[in-house]
């Protein structure tokens, strides 16, 4: 079992293994509706922002605070190798979170209410809006910037000093959006039923 876990690719397989036994075990005869294929859509969607906001919430809590504590000649294990593995899964699981985020919108509530913010899907539309900004954010300010200071494209130590400043930045500001973007996602359902 110990060899077997060394494998990630066969543990994830072994974790989609297991839901597929609780999937028969406990929801075989409604795999054919709608609502379970909606509620299946958000399961995905979920997954994708775990791993995207772990992914934050590891940078934020854990890499940006520790790094100035590592001796020099350490630190190139975490902006060479660390770093750049880490940000590849963040940069896709925010991708997929919105991809799958929007579908299940469009499949579960009324993408164009949910988009245009409007009732009853105000709680889940500010949510969504809130975790577009802050996909943006990191194709488009975090990852160009981290590129830059982490010495994947070329730059002086000038700008990449700066950008390591401004991915920090807004990375923090990611962190700051994602409380208040949670408690919209998980509170849809309890504004749907209770205002
Ligand atoms: C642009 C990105 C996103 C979009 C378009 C989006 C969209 C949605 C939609 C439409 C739902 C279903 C709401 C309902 O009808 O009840 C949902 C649920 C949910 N989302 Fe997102 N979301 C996004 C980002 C995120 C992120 C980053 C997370 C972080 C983990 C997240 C966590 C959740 C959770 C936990 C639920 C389940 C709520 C519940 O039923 O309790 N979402 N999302």
């Amino acid at each position: 079992m110990g060899k077997f876990l060394e494998n990630l690719h066969r543990s994830l397989l072994l974790g989609v293994f297991l839901t597929l036994v609780a999937v028969t075990a406990l929801h075989r005869s409604s795999v054919t509706e709608p609502l379970w294929a909606a509620y299946f859509l958000m399961y995905v969607h979920v997954f994708f922002g775990i791993l995207w906001i772990g992914l934050l919430y590891y940078f934020n809590f854990v890499q940006t605070p520790t790094m100035p504590k590592i001796p020099a000649e350490l630190k190139p294990g975490i902006s060479k190798y660390i770093a750049p593995e880490a940000l590849f899964w963040f940069r896709w699981s925010a991708a997929f979170t919105v991809l799958f985020g929007l579908v299940t919108a469009w499949v579960k509530d009324d993408i164009v209410m949910t988009l245009e913010v409007r009732a009853p899907y105000t709680t889940i539309g500010i949510g969504m809006w809130l975790a577009i900004i802050m996909a943006a954010n990191v194709w488009f300010v975090i990852w160009p910037n981290q590129k830059k200071s982490l010495g994947i494209v070329p730059a002086d130590d000038a700008a990449k000093a700066k950008a390591a400043r401004v991915g920090m930045i807004a990375s923090r500001i990611n962190t700051v959006l994602s409380i208040p973007m949670l408690y919209c996602m998980v509170m849809q359902g309890a504004a749907l039923n209770i205002g």
